[in-house]
């Protein structure tokens, strides 16, 4: 296990076409480079400029994983085998990302480092029983893998020791594919293989309810401008969509498809988690990030796939426990192109 005093450090991931630099601080997204339609490099993901900005504390949640649970627990309470549970609250009055000292803070302990064509590294980290207010051990591995000149694949697995658990990791990336410095996502088109949405209370929490998309300004089951109707819907998107008809492909499901249209880049993403938190970076607001850029409100956009958000307080959404002998999987396909 990486021992938390040490410092962090970087490795890239590099196949000629996408440029990764990865961190075992939060198994973080760093950097991420690719080409445009004329072959033009940018990086298309927001961050900061040294890892130790990140120990401070300022970045919001770039480029991590978050876990044990992403997204909210309502007044971080529940109830598991008979027991309550308090978790840290560290976004009142829930908790929000695994609490204050949530896996994207800690260090992973960095193994099988492989670099070139099919560059790859594993993250591994051990949560301790009562972390943050969590039940259970758990044991937990980040795979970043280039598995051709123009994907990447993340693959988390966790694993509970003795104790049923929740787990809900998610990768927490803001993307802006014009460059991170470029400005805002709403001139960006996506597409979300979602026909329903679970709505959320006056803190950002799921009411339970399960939603059809149909003629709301959250339908994006057709390509659409994110900035079309994000006026509609108060700070901007940060919903829970249920990925419920998206075409699969190697046992994933396509997620989102998102365009950028002067550079002509393209992400598609695919995952075999539920759902997707689709979030605008509405309180993104005058953070120095990467080369000083000053990223404001929705310089990028997180596309979260991820098990429903406070699950483990609704009955009618998919469970996120783990028993014992269980194990937790969780893949995303990022495919890179240009049209
Ligand atoms: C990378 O993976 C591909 C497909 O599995 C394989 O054909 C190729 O030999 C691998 N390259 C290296 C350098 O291992
Ligand atoms: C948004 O994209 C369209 C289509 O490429 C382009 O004509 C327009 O200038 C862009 N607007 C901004 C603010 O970048």
């Amino acid at each position: 296990m990486a021992d938390q005093t040490q410092k962090p450090e970087l490795f890239e991931l590099n196949n000629g076409t996408i440029q990764v630099l990865l961190s075992n601080l939060g198994c973080t997204i760093i950097s991420l480079v690719v080409p445009d339609k004329d072959g033009k490099l940018a990086d298309v993901v927001l961050g900061l400029d040294s890892l130790d900005l990140y120990q401070e504390g300022l970045s919001p949640y770039f480029g991590c994983i978050v876990g044990r649970v992403a997204n909210r627990i309502k007044d971080g309470k529940f109830t598991l085998d008979g027991q309550e549970y308090s978790l840290s609250i560290n976004r009142p009055p829930n908790s929000l990302h695994g609490g204050h000292q949530g896996f994207d803070k800690k260090l992973w302990e960095a193994s099988n480092y492989i670099r070139g064509e099919n560059a790859s590294i594993t993250f591994k980290y051990r949560s301790a029983d009562g972390e943050e207010g969590y039940p259970g051990a758990v044991s937990v591995t980040a795979t970043y893998t280039l598995t051709s000149s123009t994907t990447m694949r993340l693959d988390m697995e966790a694993i509970p020791e003795n104790k049923a658990t929740i787990i809900n990791l998610a990768q927490h990336t803001y993307w802006n594919l014009g460059g991170h410095s470029s400005g805002n996502i709403l001139n960006h088109s996506i597409q979300l293989w979602a026909n329903h949405f679970t709505p959320v209370d006056e803190n950002t929490v799921p009411t339970g309810e399960i939603v059809p998309v149909k003629d709301t300004p959250f339908d994006f089951t057709a390509e659409k401008t994110i900035g079309s109707s994000i006026n509609e819907v108060g700070m901007g998107y940060d919903h829970n969509y249920v990925l419920d008809c998206g075409d699969e492909k190697s046992g994933l499901k396509h997620v989102a498809k998102v365009k950028e249209p002067s550079s002509g880049r393209v992400l598609d993403l695919w995952s075999n988690a539920p759902g997707v938190q689709f979030y605008t970076g509405n309180y993104v607001k005058d953070v120095v990030g990467k080369e000083r850029a000053v990223y404001g409100k929705h310089a990028g956009l997180c596309l979260e796939t991820q098990g429903f958000p406070n699950a483990v307080n609704q009955p009618n959404f998919p469970s996120v426990v783990v028993q014992p002998g269980g194990k937790y999987q969780h893949t995303m396909l990022f495919e890179f192109s240009v049209e």
